[in-house]
């Protein structure tokens, strides 16, 4: 067993290195600059697209070179970088243990940052290509299928995978505090699509891609939004957090993949900074409301340092307090804005714990949203309009699913009218 797994890294690597060179090849094929850029009245046919994920929403590899593991059965070394996300071959009894050992992060209170454990090299794939946001398996397991049917549509619409549309995928463990890297990689590959196709860009991000692209649009002056992006297309967006983080950092979330342990996963989970960050936001959620029930406390949004120290981690309200600031404010992006978002789908809204606290799953009550993202979120888009010159607009997507949005022909069809109109 282990060794088949084994094999299927280095399949794996063989399909990621293919792909790598595939793009490389691809990209030294450029055309001459286009001459339109910036100059409203030439658009192009077919704006480029960049894709930006979520949450957990493009792969991740891994290398080791470890001193200690948690199990004998876990590699300590291994000779190339292997798929650590989604590798659904990790996911089970045991290896999962070495997984997790391997995926979480380790948070320095001196320098506010986090990083791998010794020995643990993570890198992402697929900057500038798709094959990292359509499927999160390289084995193409449909269930994690992410942005393939997007892709494939506009594939169908006459656009090139790694050339016209291109993902950027990111660590996405960290919140942008610690990408900075990653936006200037952004930046770059933009103007140079934009400059390629003689046009702006298209922008379509989903869930917390959303607050990626948000962070990143509020750092650019207006000038350069203005000759650079057409349109943020936000799928799905968590503008002020989502309740359900609370219940992941407090005893764990396994809802992704049931054979995992709620308990098991909580301390990868926990270190996750982008977690911590996507805690419902105290600047726009109700102050009063109760998100948190144990039988001798209530917590709302102005209780997370008390809550963090009744678990026990103070790391996490470190993550807080380093990762309030970044979008916050809630800035206009300052582009023109298409907001789609799901709803009629039970959403965790609070969660009652019993004595047990926080070592058990939680009783949860349900309110409106489309299953991860709370529609109360989900409509803070609303509060740009009229607070910049360029159109809001928000369209409700009944009975989708946060991540079934995205292959919902209602989607795709309404991203085709933003991409093909003027
Ligand atoms: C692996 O780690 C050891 C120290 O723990 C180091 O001496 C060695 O050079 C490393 N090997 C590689 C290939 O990085
Ligand atoms: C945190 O970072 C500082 C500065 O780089 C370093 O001196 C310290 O050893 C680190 N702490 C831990 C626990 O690794
Ligand atoms: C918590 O709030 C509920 C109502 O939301 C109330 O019934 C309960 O008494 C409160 N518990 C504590 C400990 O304050
Ligand atoms: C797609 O979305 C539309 C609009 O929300 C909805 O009516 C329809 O049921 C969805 N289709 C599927 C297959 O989920």
């Amino acid at each position: 067993e282990i060794s088949g797994a084994m094999a299927g890294w280095h399949r794996v690597a063989a399909f990621c290195v293919g792909l790598l060179l595939l793009l490389l090849s691809a990209r030294s094929s450029g055309r001459p600059a286009g001459k339109c850029v910036g100059d409203k009245s030439c658009p192009p046919a077919k704006p480029p697209v960049v894709l930006i994920p979520g949450d957990l929403g493009n792969q991740l590899e891994a290398k080791l070179n470890k001193s200690t593991v948690v199990h004998y059965i876990c590699y300590k070394k291994t000779e190339t970088f292997f798929t650590l996300w989604l590798n659904l071959e990790l996911l089970v009894p045991v290896a999962i243990d070495c997984w997790i050992d391997n995926i979480r992060l380790i948070y320095n209170r001196t320098t506010h940052t986090t990083s791998s454990p010794p020995g643990v090299d993570i890198r992402v794939p697929g900057f500038g290509d798709t094959f990292s946001v359509e499927y999160l398996d390289p084995s193409k397991h449909s269930v994690g299928m992410y942005f393939f049917s997007i892709v494939q549509a506009l594939v169908d619409w006459g656009y090139t995978r790694g050339d016209d549309v291109k993902g950027a995928p990111y660590d996405w463990r960290k919140a942008p505090n610690e990408n900075k890297e990653y936006f200037s990689r952004l930046q770059q590959m933009i103007e140079e699509m934009a400059e390629k196709a003689g046009g702006p860009v298209v922008l379509i991000a989903h869930s917390m891609g959303n607050l990626y692209t948000l962070y990143f649009l509020n750092q650019q002056p207006q000038a350069w939004k203005d000759r650079y992006i057409k349109s943020f297309i936000a799928l799905g967006a968590p503008w002020a957090g989502v309740v359900k983080t609370l219940r992941v950092v407090l005893s764990g979330d396994n809802d992704h993949i049931p054979v995992i342990s709620s308990f098991r996963i909580r301390s990868q989970q926990r270190s996750a900074v982008s977690t911590n960050w996507l805690f419902p936001f105290p600047s726009s959620w109700p102050k009063d409301q109760v998100l948190v029930q144990t039988p001798t406390t209530n917590y709302t949004v102005q209780d997370y340092h008390r809550l963090y120290t009744d678990i026990d981690f103070e790391d996490g309200w470190m993550m807080q307090q380093d990762t309030e600031s970044l979008v916050r404010d809630f800035t206009p992006p300052g582009v023109p804005v298409h907001c789609l978002y799901g709803i009629g789908v039970p959403t965790p809204e609070a969660f009652q714990y019993s004595d047990k606290f926080p070592d058990v799953d939680p009783t949860v009550t349900f309110g409106l949203g489309d299953g991860t993202v709370n529609l109360h979120s989900a409509l803070q888009c609303k509060r740009w309009v009229g607070k910049q010159k360029h159109p809001v607009t928000l369209m409700e997507l009944p009975g989708n699913e946060h991540v079934n949005m995205l292959l919902n022909v209602t989607t795709v069809d309404y991203i085709k009218k933003v991409l093909f109109s003027p």
